[in-house]
């Protein structure tokens, strides 16, 4: 049994807590505005707005609801688009069909639904954040820009938010129904002292983000240990010169993270290639490690830092280095039911330097061709220490060892980069597309650099 608040009731469902909760909305609650169209995290059409408390906070975020497991969402408030329209159109929806930002209308309720969860959010209301809000929803009639006039009108709608109590202000200012300013209270009623523990289940879960693609009716069948409220999994904390993750921390948890911000300044550029908003509220680094992908954005860059994971087997730990981890196709050296509890890493020290770059057939929502991370310590104008991981040439992400030795001794410059690439074209051998490959594995290594020292390469290093 799990009990939720979906719009504004109290709900109790006795199901199969696998159950991708879009088929619990629409199937059980009748509710048919949320749509599906892809069933894989892809095109935005299920989305539904996620509430949870946070301390005395109350927070929301968009979660594509097609791979969002039931038994994530306990003590949760849904939202649906049922749920916003109590009382006639909102302004959100009024801007969308005056500026004719739906036809069919089938995408309509998730981009309505990413906007509010924009709104609600405590992003800087602006028209670029407006628009990467909505990057995870997909229309096939409008060609955007009757979307993007209606976006424009809605930041001016909300450019007078108080920031202070943003659901007071929205719902005085109609763009959400007033129960919403019950749903703090109802939650804090509903909550208990409740923290699972490890069982001999089926299935670990994680946000579910890959689980349910690949796995759902798998996962419908099986018990499952939903280790997102779990205690003592969560968070990024710096302690003796470490920096330990949690394996349960969201992709969106590292975005908001200060210390992990602090430590890597182009942090949210890079995570801003990661998915999108409903996906990263929802996947986490434990997950991305698991699954094994030799393209893991994550894991690519904890690699790069020679991150360590502590795993957890019944109460036995042990710790392997992620470079170790990684032994085959979407194979780990981990067992079924070894948790991942958190990866570690070394603080950096002020001459260490992180880049990540990643090419993808389109920037937002999209698995990488090649992504790669480059770390590098540098004194007096020489690397010191270069740590390098490229992924999407094999089966796993390649620890690049040569090129990464190469580097060390040597003054960032044209010359250093041609020889590094020489370096890193022979310790490569891409497995499709193979000229193409190796020439984003050439690119990427020249932002890298770039990054670190643009004063000190010129075109020549494109010769
Ligand atoms: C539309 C879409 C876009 C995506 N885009 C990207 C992208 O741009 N970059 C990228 O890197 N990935 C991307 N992904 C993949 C995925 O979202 C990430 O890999 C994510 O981090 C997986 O985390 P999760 O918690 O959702 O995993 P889950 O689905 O919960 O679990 C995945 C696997 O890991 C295991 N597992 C999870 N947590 C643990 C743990 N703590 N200990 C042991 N085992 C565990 C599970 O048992 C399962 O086998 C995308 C996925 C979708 C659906
Ligand atoms: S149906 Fe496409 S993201 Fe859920
Ligand atoms: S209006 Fe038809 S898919 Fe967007």
């Amino acid at each position: 049994m799990i009990n939720l608040i979906v719009n504004d009731q109290i709900r109790e469902f006795d199901l199969p807590l696998g159950t991708s909760l879009v088929d619990v909305i629409r199937d059980n609650l009748k509710l048919p505005g949320t749509k599906i169209g892809c069933r894989e995290g892809d095109c935005g059409a299920c989305t539904v707005l996620v509430g949870e408390l946070d301390g005395e906070n109350l927070k929301y975020k968009s979660m594509a609801s097609c791979i969002l497991p039931l038994g994530n969402t306990r003590r949760k408030h849904i939202v649906t688009i049922e749920g916003l329209n109590l009382d006639g159109l909102t302004p959100i929806q009024k801007a969308f069909v005056e500026e004719n930002g739906t036809q069919c209308g089938f995408c309509t309720p998730g981009f309505i639904m990413s906007v509010v969860g924009f709104c609600l959010s405590d992003k800087k209301k602006t028209f670029e954040n407006i628009k990467i809000a909505v990057a995870g929803n997909i229309c096939r009639c409008t060609g955007y820009k009757s979307i993007e006039r209606a976006l424009s009108i809605i930041v001016d709608g909300i450019s007078k938010i108080d920031e202070t109590d943003r659901i007071a202000w929205l719902a005085d200012n109609g763009f959400i129904p007033a129960y919403f300013n019950g749903i703090k209270n109802k939650l804090k009623e509903m909550a208990v002292d409740y923290s699972p523990k490890r069982t001999d289940a089926d299935y670990i879960m994680g946000g579910g983000t890959d689980l349910l693609v690949q796995e759902l009716d798998e996962v419908e069948e099986a018990t499952i240990d939903f280790i997102q409220e779990m205690p003592g999994l969560s968070g990024v904390r710096i302690e003796n010169g470490k920096c330990f993750i949690g394996s349960t921390t969201t992709i969106t948890e590292l975005f908001e993270s200060e210390a992990l911000n602090k430590m890597f300044p182009k942090m949210r550029s890079y995570i801003n290639l990661i998915a999108s908003h409903q996906i990263r509220n929802m996947a986490t680094v434990g997950g991305n490690f698991a699954n094994g992908s030799p393209i893991g954005d994550l894991a690519i860059m904890f690699q790069a830092l020679d991150g360590t994971l502590v795993l957890n087997e019944k109460g036995k730990k042990r710790e392997i280095k992620l470079k170790d981890f990684f032994v085959g196709y979407k194979t780990v050296n981990k067992k079924p039911d070894e948790l991942i509890e958190c990866v570690y890493f070394n603080v950096p020290g002020e001459n260490t330097h992180f880049s990540f770059e990643k090419i993808g057939k389109r920037i937002h929502l999209d698995m990488a061709t090649v992504n790669s991370a480059l770390v590098v310590e540098i004194k007096d104008g020489i690397i010191k220490a270069a740590s390098y991981s490229v992924g999407g040439l094999g089966a796993t992400i390649r620890n690049m060892e040569k090129t990464s030795g190469f580097l060390v001794g040597k003054k960032i410059s044209n010359k250093t980069f041609i020889e590094a690439n020489k370096v890193a074209q022979s310790e490569i051998t891409p497995r499709s597309r193979p000229e193409y490959k190796r020439l984003l594995v050439k690119q990427q290594l020249l932002c890298h650099l770039m990054s670190f020292a643009p004063e000190a390469l010129g075109l020549e290093a494109l010769q």
